[in-house]
């Protein structure tokens, strides 16, 4: 009974110290620093929004999500809005893996193959908030085996967001101590730096005119109408759609181009699309920058991981609206088809399923060994 007394004082007493700050009406958890402001929820841990200040001094939301906290639950459709899939990110080909000899099978939520974890992924769920102060906000979940249908072994996992100057800073801990499991996450934030307020350009809330520059991004995982990787690894030719390497380029800069149509899946235009890393980049190195000439917003992601995947939102329907921190009063208050762009360092996908890849140390864990994924955003102006 002492024993347990000790340990219920213990943490009750952490959490009293860490509770600090507490959440607004609104659920909503908020860290700032110079420069920057940022806000949470426990569900999916979730970024809600982003403020950053551009070349005006205006202050701008350039993330997407719902004004209404309560409606992230409710909306089974929502598209893993700034939230963390898993447990394992983007596509697993054929809903299926194996491990040791042992072949796992889950669910196909995305045509033949498995997205996002697929049902009872880890961005549905509400997570726990195990710490919080003024700069950090750390939060947990336990998934248990078999939740997230067809994985093997009970996954504890915990993220950890870190707001400095100018710096948003992600880190995703899991470990999977029962048995091997599939691991991959991602913080998947969809990003608007215009914030849908550019009354200028043609495009003026689609994410072509956003500049993006990856040095090195220099291949391409070649996929299938599903978007699935075939398994061939290409090299990226300067100037070809996928280059973002040779030099900064817009987004909708091959837009014009016929192989633009169908380039992330059958009916999908723009990108839905993994790229490689070098290996051999020095560490630490700013691996994307992400800029608007409109506002002069620029965002530099730095990662632990070796791959990437954007996403220009094709399948956006137009139905969501955009937040009351956006857009242009008396505008239009929806988000377009290909009005944002899904950023998500992780490893390459469905790297389970290619041996060949050599990725199996970096997806798969067992007993013992620890999953680690690092990013952060560093926010500036052009
Ligand atoms: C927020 O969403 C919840 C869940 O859909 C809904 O019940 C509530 O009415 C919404 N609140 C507002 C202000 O729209
Ligand atoms: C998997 O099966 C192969 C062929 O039967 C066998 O050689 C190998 O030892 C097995 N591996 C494990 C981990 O059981
Ligand atoms: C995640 O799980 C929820 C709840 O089961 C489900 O509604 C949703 O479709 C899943 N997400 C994806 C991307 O399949
Ligand atoms: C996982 O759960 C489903 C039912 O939800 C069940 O059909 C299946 O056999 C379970 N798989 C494992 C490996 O336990
Ligand atoms: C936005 O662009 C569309 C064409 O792409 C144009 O019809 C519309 O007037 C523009 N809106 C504003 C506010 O400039």
């Amino acid at each position: 009974m002492r024993y347990h007394f000790a340990l219920f004082a213990a943490s009750a007493a952490a959490v009293a110290i860490g509770k600090d700050p507490k959440p607004d009406a609104d659920g909503k958890y908020t860290l700032e620093a110079e420069g920057i402001r940022a806000q949470f929820i426990p569900y999916a841990a979730t970024l809600t929004n982003l403020f950053v200040k551009d070349k005006n001094g205006i202050e701008r939301d350039i993330v997407l999500g719902y004004d209404n906290t309560s409606f992230y639950p409710v909306d089974a459709g929502h598209p893993v809005y700034n939230a963390i899939p898993g447990r394992y990110t983007n596509r697993i080909g054929g809903g299926q893996f194996t491990i040791d000899n042992t072949t796992y099978y889950t669910v196909k939520n995305d045509g033949p193959n498995t997205l996002h974890g697929g049902p009872n992924n880890w961005s549905f769920k509400f997570w726990t908030v195990r710490e919080v102060t003024k700069k950090s906000i750390t939060f947990g979940l336990h998934d248990p085996a078999n939740e997230t249908m067809g994985m093997p072994g009970d996954v504890e996992a915990t993220v950890t967001y870190t707001i400095t100057k100018n710096k948003w800073k992600i880190t995703i801990d899991a470990v999977s101590p029962q048995v091997k499991s599939p691991i991959m996450a991602t913080q998947h934030t969809y990003f608007q730096l215009d914030a849908f307020a550019n009354p200028t350009n043609n495009n003026n809330r689609s994410i072509w005119s956003h500049s993006l520059h990856m040095p090195y991004a220099k291949r391409v995982m070649v996929a299938d109408k599903n978007a699935l990787p075939t398994g061939e690894i290409a090299k990226i030719a300067k100037d070809n759609i996928d280059d973002f390497w040779s030099a900064p380029h817009e987004l909708g800069f091959a837009s014009d181009r016929p192989e633009f149509e169908n380039h992330c899946g059958g009916g999908c235009h723009g990108y839905n699309t993994n790229w490689a890393f070098d290996d051999d980049r020095p560490r630490n190195a700013v691996v994307a920058t992400f800029s608007s000439k409109w506002n002069g917003i620029k965002a530099e992601l730095r990662t632990n991981q070796d791959a990437i995947v954007l996403y220009t939102c094709n399948w956006n329907d137009g139905k969501a609206e955009i937040k009351s921190t956006q857009g242009i009063e008396g505008k239009d208050k929806f988000i377009p088809r290909d009005g944002c762009i899904a950023i998500e360092p992780m490893d390459y996908v469905d790297g389970i399923n290619h041996p060949e890849w050599g990725r199996l140390s970096k997806q798969i864990f067992g007993p013992g060994q620890k999953y680690h994924w690092e990013s952060s955003w560093t926010f500036g102006l052009l």
